[in-house]
């Protein structure tokens, strides 16, 4: 039968383990022998392990082999060294969950005695959101600055350009010698080009000015399967496509549109080796179109799949990782959704649903 007081204590922890479950971070005790003692909600939250895997075991069950190895060297030197000293040790690291996805996560390490054992305690909390939201905002930030930067530059070459082209056509009528003429028609094909690569840079930096309207997207997509007929055989990558005879309209931005399904089969092309598979299939699903995607290429790991979708990050030594990022956005401006399922070493498979404009 347990005192009034013993039960008071019982209820004050009752409180407490529910109040350090209901926060934000991670909280793992360990004793000196590396073996955890306590590991809250969060922290199953966090690293993927449950507290069933975790508690009573060695720490290193949610620790990387180097950090386990640090860990263990930096309790071992406090014992030896400093067990007077109090201060509590605040660290950044790159922390890894049970699924092998890496996440940025600050880290604060405190020691006290209870019952006459040294106990450690670690709070983590994941960054993974702030740092998120600070990638976006300098993304954001780059942006601007580089289209501000484009419509001056656009701004400023303009005028000379159209006075150089307007002059030079003049003159040519006037002059009289071949060669002079011949001289003249460069100028005037070298300034037709600046001005055809002004239009281009801004069509890409610029906000585009498209309107939304109907259209057929079976022709569409036959126009990006010809443009990569070419590419497919180039690189030895067999590809197939099904698209069906009636004609799906959608309601949207052609354009853009056509620069996702651009970009989702160049990545598919560019995971594929030569001699695999790339093949496309478009079908009617229940009020909307639904576009796969499948390639026999290298595949993904999960955290790799979510990686995929923000800006920036690519794994190739050419590519700029916006692809994904944009199609992604501009689906979403279509009320439409892009899934990625994949596997390491197998193949990916890249399914778009978009509305039909008739549903
Ligand atoms: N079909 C795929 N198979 C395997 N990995 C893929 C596939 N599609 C995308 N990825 C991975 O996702 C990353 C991001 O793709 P995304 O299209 O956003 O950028 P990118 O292709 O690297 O560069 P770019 O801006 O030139 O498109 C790729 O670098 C690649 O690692
Ligand atoms: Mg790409």
């Amino acid at each position: 039968m347990e005192t009034p007081r013993q039960l008071k204590e019982v209820k004050d922890l009752q409180i407490l383990l529910a109040a350090l479950d209901s926060i934000d971070e991670a909280v793992i005790v360990i004793n000196s022998d590396h073996k955890v003692l306590f590991y809250n909600k969060p922290a199953e939250h966090i690293f993927q392990y449950s507290k069933n895997e975790v508690i009573g075991n060695d720490i290193s069950t949610i620790m990387s082999p180097s950090c386990a190895k640090d860990h263990k060297a930096a309790v071992k030197r406090y014992l030896e060294l400093s067990h007077d000293i109090k201060e509590s040790k605040h660290t950044e690291v790159v922390a890894v969950r049970k699924d092998g996805s890496p996440f940025p996560a600050d880290i604060s390490f405190f020691v006290t005695k209870a019952n006459g054992e040294y106990i450690f305690t670690a709070i983590v909390k994941d960054l993974t959101v702030p740092r998120e939201m600070e990638e976006r905002i300098n993304l954001y930030e780059d942006l601007a600055g580089l289209g501000r930067i484009v419509a001056e530059i656009i701004h400023e070459l303009k005028s000379p350009l159209i006075a150089i082209g307007g002059f030079a056509r003049q003159l040519r009528d006037h002059l009289k010698d071949e060669k002079d003429r011949y001289k003249v028609d460069i100028i005037i094909e070298e300034v037709q080009r600046l001005e055809n690569m002004i239009k281009e840079l801004r069509e890409y930096h610029l906000p585009k000015q498209e309107h939304s309207f109907l259209f057929n997207l079976n022709d569409l997509m036959i126009d990006v399967v010809e443009l990569f007929r070419e590419r497919f055989l180039k690189n030895a990558v067999r590809f197939l496509y099904q698209i069906p005879l009636d004609p799906l309209y959608i309601h949207g931005r052609r354009e853009k549109l056509k620069q996702v399904f651009i970009n989702i089969i160049q990545n598919a092309l560019e995971a594929t080796p030569e001699g695999g598979s790339v093949s496309l299939v478009m079908e009617r699903a229940n009020g909307k179109v639904a576009i796969m995607v499948e390639d026999s290429g290298c595949g993904m790991e999960t955290w790799q799949i979510q990686k995929a979708f923000k800006p920036f990050y690519t794994t190739k030594p050419k590519g700029t990782g916006l692809g994904l990022s944009l199609s992604k956005q501009i689906l979403e401006e279509h009320k439409g959704t892009i899934e990625i399922t994949s596997e390491k070493g197998r193949g990916s498979k890249v399914l778009v649903l978009l509305p039909l404009a008739s549903a």
